[in-house]
This record gives C-alpha cells, sequence and structure tokens, in this order.
C-alpha cells in the first residue's frame, strides 16, 4: 500500500470524544520509549507527524491519524515508565484498556517490542491480557538497526516461545528499523489486506 496522505486527527483523553468508528482503526502500543512515535512517522512518510523524543513518557494521549482518508492509525502512551508515579501507571492502564476494549472499528493492535531485549514480563503480560479479552494483536519488533539481525532474531525467536506457554499459536510478527526504514512494506501490506476484508 503506498500512503499517499497521512494527517494528524485529533488528541484525546476521553474514549467518549474519539473520532466516530467509521472506518478501520489500528493502534500502535508498547512500552515507553519503544519506537512508536518513530514507527508511525516511517510507515507514514513523516518525519514529525507523530512526536517522538529520547526521553520516554512522550506520547501522553490518544492520538489519530488518518491514511490515504480511510484508515486510522493511532498513538499511544507506553506502558511501564518507570519514572512516573504508581497513579500515573493506574490511570494509563484503566484509559488505554477502556480505549482498547471498547473501540468495535480496531481491526489490530500492534504491540510493539524491542528487539534488543530478552522476553520481557510486562510485555509478555500485556500480550496475555489481550489474549484474554480476545483482542486481534500483531509484534513489531523495532530497532532493529541497533543490533545484528542474528541478535534480533534470537529475541525474537526467544519471544515467541514464551508466547507459546499462553497461546496455542503466535501472532503474525515483524522486524523493523524506523531508523533505517526496514520492515515497513510488509505492515503496511497487512493492513492493507486487513482493510480489504
Ligand atoms: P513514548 O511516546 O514515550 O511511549 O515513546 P515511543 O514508543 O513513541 O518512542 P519514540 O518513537 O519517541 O522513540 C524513542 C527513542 O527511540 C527516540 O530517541 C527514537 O529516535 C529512538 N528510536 C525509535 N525507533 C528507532 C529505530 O528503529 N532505530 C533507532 N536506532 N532508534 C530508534
Ligand atoms: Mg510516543
Amino acid at each position: 500500500m503506498l500512503v499517499k496522505s497521512a494527517e494528524f486527527v485529533c488528541s484525546n483523553t476521553q474514549v467518549e470524544k474519539l473520532p466516530a468508528q467509521d472506518l478501520p482503526e489500528y493502534a500502535f502500543i508498547g512500552r515507553s520509549n519503544v519506537g512508536k512515535s518513530s514507527l508511525i512517522n516511517a510507515l507514514t512518510g513523516k518525519k514529525n507527524l507523530a512526536k517522538t523524543s529520547q526521553r520516554p513518557g512522550k506520547t501522553q494521549l490518544i492520538n489519530h491519524f488518518i491514511i490515504n482518508d480511510n484508515w486510522y492509525l493511532v498513538d499511544l502512551p507506553g506502558y511501564g515508565y518507570a519514572q512516573t508515579s504508581k497513579k500515573n501507571r493506574e490511570e494509563w492502564g484503566k484509559f488505554i484498556r477502556y480505549y482498547l476494549t471498547r473501540r468495535e472499528n480496531l481491526q489490530c493492535i500492534f504491540v510493539l517490542i524491542d528487539s534488543r531485549l530478552e522476553p520481557q514480563k510486562i510485555d509478555l503480560d500485556f500480550c496475555c491480557w489481550l489474549g484474554e479479552k480476545g483482542l486481534p494483536f500483531m509484534l513489531i519488533f523495532t530497532k532493529g538497526d541497533k543490533q545484528s539481525t542474528v541478535k534480533s532474531d534470537q529475541n525474537m525467536a526467544k519471544f515467541k516461545r514464551a508466547l507459546l506457554k499462553y497461546f496455542e499459536e503466535v501472532p503474525q510478527r515483524f522486524l523493523t528499523s524506523s531508523e533505517e526504514k526496514v520492515g515497513l512494506d510488509p505492515i503496511l501490506q497487512t493492513i492493507d489486506e486487513i482493510n480489504s476484508g
């Protein structure tokens, strides 16, 4: 799929104020600083569409972008940001979980995982929660440029094995680098296929 247009629509903390659920929607989620906003910029070919930062906790709202005037891409705040208060973390949990479980036009949740790391409990727990809720998700491993492909593949395989303790099948997986614009086409193609039904 070619991204011909990508426009910011709105930022919200309240699910009630989100755009009408009349177009297919895809959300990007994962630990703080994993590279969600950077990936959205890489996928859309726009440098500053989603705000990125070296400092974790940059994205604080539910941000809607409309692509090719026919589907929504959503940038979410990251989870597991250690420097925030317990209360803030609980708030994150509540409003993001509320969004994810109520949004009927949500076609797929892309869970971003840092390809440099061994499987992390927080990511596995989050995948299990999605599984319990019956929410469709796929995995995107980020920052593939930061180490060898062999190392990334090893971490991806370990994550797959860890998930197989809880799931009969593992979801589709992608390895990306937003920095080097690698692995983006398969994600856009997958979205295109879902959109085409
Ligand atoms: P929050 O909004 O805080 O949850 O973070 P985020 O997941 O949106 O991460 P963001 O896209 O802001 O990126 C965090 C940092 O990682 C930035 O310094 C990015 O430049 C860097 N980064 C993101 N993707 C890549 C990548 O593919 N390769 C490299 N080398 N750095 C990346
Ligand atoms: Mg962000």
